[in-house]
């Protein structure tokens, strides 16, 4: 899978992509991450891609014309599942679309600033608006980090246990269930005898019924979701 991603500051999402599970998954050839500069396709003077926004009010636009060169740029190379804007407005993130992404072949994400991108380029270009949250951030940079993220680890051989992904919190609509490891006894805090008692369907019950309860308890509104 490839993944392309428009920034003005790409350096923020550098160290991010260099390390963490998606060093494992670029090494292995699974994933291909390329971050390219919104700077570089524009061709106005001092590196200028933002400007004042039409009929007044704070705050800078990022422009149609530069986004466009450097979205047409890479589209001459790349044939994009989808064309994803990150924006507080656009469709909550979660591991339901995380699934459905990972399917895909080649992604470009936009990441916006300031007031966010011309609406014409949002009409003509962006195929999705992803949020990954309810709250403002200054740029889709950590957005976009996050997309792939969760996007990378679902990929077949990303993750030494393959079966792991599966039993991730949201997958099936349940939150994981409580985990221990060494030492047995902790301070006379005891791991649940089940756990030890090597019955791996009594195990999995224990688990499935744990799972269940952390969901009621902590996020009702998922148990039903599609
Ligand atoms: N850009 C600014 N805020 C954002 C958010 N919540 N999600 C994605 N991109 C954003």
């Amino acid at each position: 899978m490839k993944i392309d991603i428009i920034s003005v500051v790409p350096e923020l999402m550098e160290s991010f992509f260099s390390h963490s599970i998606l060093k494992r998954a670029k090494e292995k050839g699974l994933l291909e991450v390329n971050l390219f500069n919104l700077r570089d396709y524009t061709n106005y003077k001092h590196g200028q891609v933002d400007d004042y926004q039409f009929g007044g009010g704070a705050g800078l636009v990022m422009m149609a014309e530069p986004l466009v060169n450097a979205i047409e740029a890479l589209q001459k190379n790349t044939t994009y599942d989808d064309v994803i804007f990150l924006t507080p407005d656009g469709e909550n993130f979660n591991q339901k679309i995380a699934n459905q992404l990972s399917l895909k072949n080649n992604l470009l994400l936009i990441c916006g600033h300031y007031k966010g991108i011309d609406q014409r380029v949002r009409d003509h270009f962006i195929t999705k608006e992803i949020s990954i949250g309810d709250y403002v951030l200054s740029g889709g940079e950590l957005g976009a980090a996050v997309m792939v993220d969760a996007i990378g680890r679902l990929l077949p051989g990303v993750l030494n246990d393959e079966t792991s992904a599966l039993m991730d919190s949201y997958q099936d609509n349940l939150l994981a269930p409580p985990v221990y490891t060494r030492p047995e006894d902790f301070r006379g805090w005891k791991v649940p005898d089940i756990l030890l008692s090597g019955n791996h369907a009594k195990i999995e019950a224990w688990r499935h019924e744990a799972s269940l309860k952390r969901t009621q308890e902590r996020r009702p509104d998922i148990l039903n979701e599609d």
